[in-house]
């Protein structure tokens, strides 16, 4: 269902409403995320930015409202359907989450070999590309355990998004990281948005937010509390600028 009203929106959640047994989340959350922009989502632990990303792959069903990734709602789709949105949009999770009894290569290797029918040549040629292009060449043939946990997450980060994805959903991808593999991170995340992908960047870490996000979403109390560029949100609200200088939680 492609609509004029979605020419430029790759990302919309409309009045998304969602609790859990007696446990409000989210009463009323709308924004929109703009084709080729990254938003950033802020808020307190527990605020819901996790089940936002979880709900627009479907892991999660919203009580109320409408999702919409690249102008069709999937929040009523079947799981058979939802395999094809997930091709589009890839969910990073919090720590890599790769296969230990896999190399490297082997780990980026797999989507490709479970969701393409490239030839394995034109699989290694990607992989190899992909590896490069993220500043881990060299590293296809080391295994998960070998490697340090910033490594871990950045070959995390490229699996992710060895499949090209139109939609890129960053759930805290430099949580726990040092600053050399941080920035590294968010060298990534540029990258990806030079070639035009949209994202969502949920994060604690300020710094980087201002680094990558065209604009910031902040949630609170289960609404958007304020949205826009980090001036626009700093002038909506005070608790928004002690919010981001950390003061506020
Ligand atoms: N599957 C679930 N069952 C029950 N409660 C959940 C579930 N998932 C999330 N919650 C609750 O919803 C709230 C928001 O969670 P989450 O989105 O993970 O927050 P965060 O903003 O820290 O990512 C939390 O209070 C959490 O305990
Ligand atoms: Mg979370």
């Amino acid at each position: 269902m492609a609509s004029s009203s979605f020419d430029n929106v790759a990302v919309r959640l409309k009045n998304f409403a969602k609790s859990f047994g007696s446990k409000v989340v989210h009463t009323n959350v709308t924004f929109d995320v703009k084709r080729g922009e990254c938003l950033g989502l802020l808020g307190g632990s527990g605020a819901g930015k996790s089940v936002i990303l979880r709900s627009l792959v479907g892991l999660e069903k919203p009580d109320a409202g409408e999702i919409f990734v690249e102008g069709q709602e999937i929040s009523k789709l079947a799981e058979i359907e939802l395999l094809e949105i997930r091709k589009k949009v890839a969910y990073v999770f919090q720590n890599g989450a790769l296969f230990d009894s896999m190399s490297v290569f082997d780990n980026l290797a797999y989507a490709l070999r479970e969701h393409t029918d490239l030839s394995e040549d034109v699989i290694r040629e990607r992989v190899l590309k992909g590896l490069e292009e993220f500043g881990l060449k060299g590293n296809e043939s080391l295994y998960p355990a070998s490697l340090s946990g910033g490594m871990q997450k950045r070959v995390g980060l490229a699996r992710s998004i060895i499949l090209q994805p139109k939609v890129v959903l960053y759930d805290e991808p430099t949580a726990g990281l040092d600053p050399y593999n941080t920035r590294r991170i968010c060298d990534m995340i540029l990258r990806l948005k030079e070639r035009g992908a949209t994202a969502i960047f949920v994060t604690h870490d300020m710094p980087a937010a201002f680094l990558v996000c065209d604009r910031i979403a902040v949630l609170k109390n289960g609404v958007i509390h304020a949205i826009g560029t980090r001036d626009e949100i700093e002038k909506q609200d005070p608790w928004v600028s002690r919010f981001i200088e950390g003061e506020e939680y």
